[in-house]
């Protein structure tokens, strides 16, 4: 991939590029939608990701290409013009972190030529753009010696998506895609970064990576609008009681004050959030102790959570992860990421999946009209230089 990289980057720019990064995409496995509540997600990072080949230049400019995006072709930019533009298109993430790392003050002298290369399939929710911004933030701390931490990249590429782009999204996917570790997940307590590293090891079971192909761009779905929701639920509980974020209630004391809530659907939301936050909790000590079925039982519980109370799932998710649960060999199935399309995750048995995909194939086929693609998981590294 290197090679073939540096060999790119010297047709687009005519010169050979320097270094070679990687930022993955991310999993998660259970708890979803906690993050921006203060409570745990269990996320990994997947093999699938973003590669960058860089040369720095002895000017200010910013020069960016994408294979993806080819018919774009070369973005200028500028280190002293970096507001955003909608001509600029993906680059607007390349930009959003460069201005948040000037702002808070890191020296980025010179600009720079970079070549892009994602395999993270486009608008499948595994975290494209986060992986992009942590690729660019890793980049910058490697190339201008800044001295920032891998945690302080993922907060400031989390700012950069929140201020710059304008969706207001939690620290999970940009935390995992810096600081993850291959097969292994990270329990992350969102509200103090607290995270444990926890070794997956699945024996004679895979993770089914399942795309529902139905694509969305987080910035014109629905994810806004339920972080508000959240909030509003909040203010009300902290009527009843002391309490900062809505994570920060067990599911009991949730019951006995939720009444407070009058609007129905606020109240919905928050149960999910409380209930999820509980769930993941549990699970990941069922995955401590091996226990793969009691882990796949949460799985689905979370999906119906997520279907029923905190409405984000849809009819292709819905479809693809109800035709998964009546499949023989799948111990639990569950939407990922933030929803509204893109893909669920499936415990399968490994040496059913063929078999699986072709009957999940069949019913998603039928039901939603256009088939749904299919990559059993590998847990990779997170963001770093490629030897
Ligand atoms: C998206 C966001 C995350 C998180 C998930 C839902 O992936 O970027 O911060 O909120 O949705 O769990």
């Amino acid at each position: 991939m290197k090679t073939e990289l540096k060999k790119k980057f010297s047709i687009v720019f005519h010169e050979e590029c320097s270094h070679v990064f990687f930022a993955p995409g991310r999993i998660n496995l259970i708890g979803e939608h906690t993050d921006y509540n203060g409570g745990f997600v269990f996320p990994c990072a997947i093999t699938f990701g973003t590669y960058g080949a860089i040369r720095l230049r002895q000017d200010r400019k910013l020069r960016f290409f994408s294979e993806n995006f080819a018919s774009l072709d070369i973005i200028e930019s500028h280190l002293d013009h970096l507001e955003y533009r909608k001509e600029d298109d993906w680059a607007n993430y390349c930009k959003g972190v460069l201005l948040t790392l000037i702002k808070k003050g890191y020296p980025i002298p010179q600009g720079f030529d970079l070549y892009i290369y994602g395999n993270i399939p486009h608008g499948s929710g595994l975290s494209s753009s986060a992986s992009l911004e942590v690729l660019v933030g890793t980049m910058c701390q490697a190339l201008f010696h800044l001295d920032i931490s891998m945690k302080d990249i993922a907060l400031l590429a989390q700012q950069a998506e929140n201020e710059y782009i304008g969706v207001n999204c939690g620290i999970m996917d940009q935390f995992i895609i810096a600081m993850g570790k291959e097969n292994h997940a990270i329990a992350l307590n969102t509200q103090t970064l607290d995270y444990t590293y926890t070794p997956i090891d699945l024996k004679d079971h895979v993770i089914l990576i399942m795309n529902t192909c139905k694509e969305r761009k987080l910035s014109d779905s629905k994810y806004n609008e339920r972080r508000n929701e959240c909030e509003q639920a909040l203010k009300s509980l902290q009527k009843k009681a002391p309490i900062q974020q809505l994570c920060d209630l067990t599911v009991e004391k949730f019951d006995q004050i939720s009444y407070v809530i009058e609007d129905p659907i606020l109240l919905k939301r928050a149960k999910h959030a409380v209930y999820e936050n509980e769930r993941v909790k549990k699970a990941m000590i069922a995955l401590q102790q091996d226990d793969l079925i009691t882990f796949g039982q949460y799985m689905n519980q979370s999906h119906l959570s997520l279907k029923e109370d905190y409405e984000v799932t849809g009819i292709e998710l819905d479809t693809l992860v109800e035709a998964t649960w009546q499949q023989e060999g799948v111990l639990g199935a569950r939407m990922t990421g933030a929803g509204f399309g893109g893909c669920a995750i499936a415990l399968v048995k490994k040496d059913q999946v063929e078999q699986i995909q072709q009957a999940i194939l069949t019913q998603y086929l039928d039901r939603i009209g256009y088939p749904c693609q299919f990559y059993v998981a590998a847990i990779g590294m997170g963001a770093g230089e490629l030897a």
